[in-house]
């Protein structure tokens, strides 16, 4: 017997809808800011990655499905849509036709991390870019925008947490400040830290080494050292957040797994989750599409995890349509009309089922139990002779005969009118 891969899993129907209540609701509230769906490749060249995502990161050392394809060229499964919607935004010069280019995508990432509750190998982002622009009235739309959707989808206790990481230059000297503070406390930390003193030292800011975070938490922090300009665009952006009535907390230490980041980032974090308590996450990354070999063109952009966003979702949330009619034939005659007007009410949009392989009427109607229909509709061979059929309402219990002639009418002013 086979099962699925480590880290990886199946979603199942009933598990399903919420899934497709989720997406459906991103498409709608992401389409109203003026943001367009975009379909990117599950695979790409490695370099890419590597190049944008940064050599001294937790994915690229050691959490890419990197392989040699058939001609031995290195392929990775994307474990982020960011630098493919980079890579796709220059190949197809969407600059050209768009003064700020805004896109989402939802799909699959892939990281070859340790599997836990809330952390896969294979999960699913809900993906948004906005490139085009610096103005700081950007960060505040779309931070306000996912707002607006996980205030949609119901669920509580999140709280949204931003902080500035800066330009390329101011971020260059505090790495500087930043090492020379860890050097000096560099025999107390953890072996991943002392060599991320060299490496990348922001790094330090995300161990989960009780020391590591002691030392960390009196480090210098990046707000502190941003030159005026980056200071000006993020009381910018607290500002306009302010304005819109987004609720917020500064977070010195939010530092973000990924190299691209300048100026504003943020995540949204929630107390249920336990250790994976990041459900959306993303940031600014002004340099980035120059350095994949575009133009100069500035971006910024979140990613939401819909492994930890759709667990918090209310669990007396119904999501699926319920089962409207259910056709209960009794002989062979019933057998073929049942399914003859099963299509039609299915074609009508009423969801209808038919008891298969002509089981007894007992039987029918305890799967249409089962099924939580709302009518049931007894077509018996006798029935069908006399021109009626039985239609029986599952709450009240009631039933009555109606004429077959006229069933669809009256199934359609019943449904129409919502009456029992
Ligand atoms: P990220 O922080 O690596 O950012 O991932 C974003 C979100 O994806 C996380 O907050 C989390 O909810 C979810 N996630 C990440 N790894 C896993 C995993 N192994 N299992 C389940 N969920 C996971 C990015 O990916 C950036 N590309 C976001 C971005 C877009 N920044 C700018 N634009």
């Amino acid at each position: 017997m086979f099962s699925a891969i480590k880290g990886f899993h199946d979603i199942l129907p009933g598990e399903v809808q919420k899934w497709q209540f989720i997406e459906a609701k991103a498409r709608k509230i992401f389409e109203d800011f003026g943001f367009s769906e975009i379909k990117i490749p599950i695979a790409e060249k490695t370099e890419l990655f590597t190049r944008s995502i940064g050599e001294a990161t937790d994915i690229i050392e050691k959490e890419m499905y990197t392989f040699p394809d058939r001609k031995g060229e290195l392929i990775t499964l994307r474990p982020e849509a960011t630098a493919s919607i980079g890579r796709a935004y220059i190949e197809h010069r969407l600059y050209e036709n768009n003064r700020v280019a805004k896109l989402y995508c939802i799909g699959p990432m892939f990281r070859y991390e340790r599997p836990q509750k809330g952390r896969y190998r294979q999960f699913h982002q809900i993906n948004v870019e906005a490139l085009g622009t610096v103005d700081p009235i950007i960060d505040a739309e779309i931070i306000a925008m996912l707002n607006h959707f996980l205030i949609e989808t119901n669920i509580n206790g999140l709280e949204l947490q931003i902080n500035s990481l800066g330009c390329k230059d101011c971020r260059a000297s505090y790495r500087e400040k930043l090492k020379k503070f860890l050097e000096d406390k560099s025999s107390d930390l953890c072996i991943d830290c002392r060599r991320r003193i060299c490496t990348n030292p922001l790094r330090t800011f995300d161990c989960k080494n009780k020391v590591c975070q002691e030392i960390t938490s009196l480090a210098p922090k990046v707000l502190e050292y941003i030159c005026p300009n980056c200071a000006e665009n993020f009381e910018d952006v607290k500002r306009n957040l302010e304005q819109l009535g987004v609720s917020y907390r500064i977070n010195p230490k939010l530092v973000r797994g990924l190299d691209y980041y300048t100026r504003t980032t943020f995540e949204v974090i929630t107390d249920k989750l336990g250790a994976q308590n990041a459900v959306a996450a993303g940031g600014r990354y002004d340099g980035l599409i120059q350095e994949l070999g575009g133009p100069d063109i500035p971006g910024l952009g979140f990613a939401i995890g819909l492994e930890r966003l759709i667990p918090l979702i209310p669990k007396d949330k119904c999501f699926s349509a319920p089962l409207y009619l259910f056709i209960a034939p009794i002989g062979n005659a019933a057998k073929d009309r049942a399914l003859q007007l099963a299509n039609r009410f299915r074609i009508m949009g009423i969801k209808t089922e038919i008891g298969y392989e002509g089981k007894s009427l007992k039987s029918q109607m305890r799967w249409a139990n089962k099924l939580n229909t709302k009518f049931v509709m007894i077509i018996g061979d006798e029935e069908l002779a006399s021109g009626r059929i039985i239609f029986r309402d599952m709450e009240s219990q009631k039933q009555e005969e109606v004429e077959i002639e006229k069933i669809i009418e009256e199934v359609k002013s019943r449904k129409r009118n919502n009456l029992k």
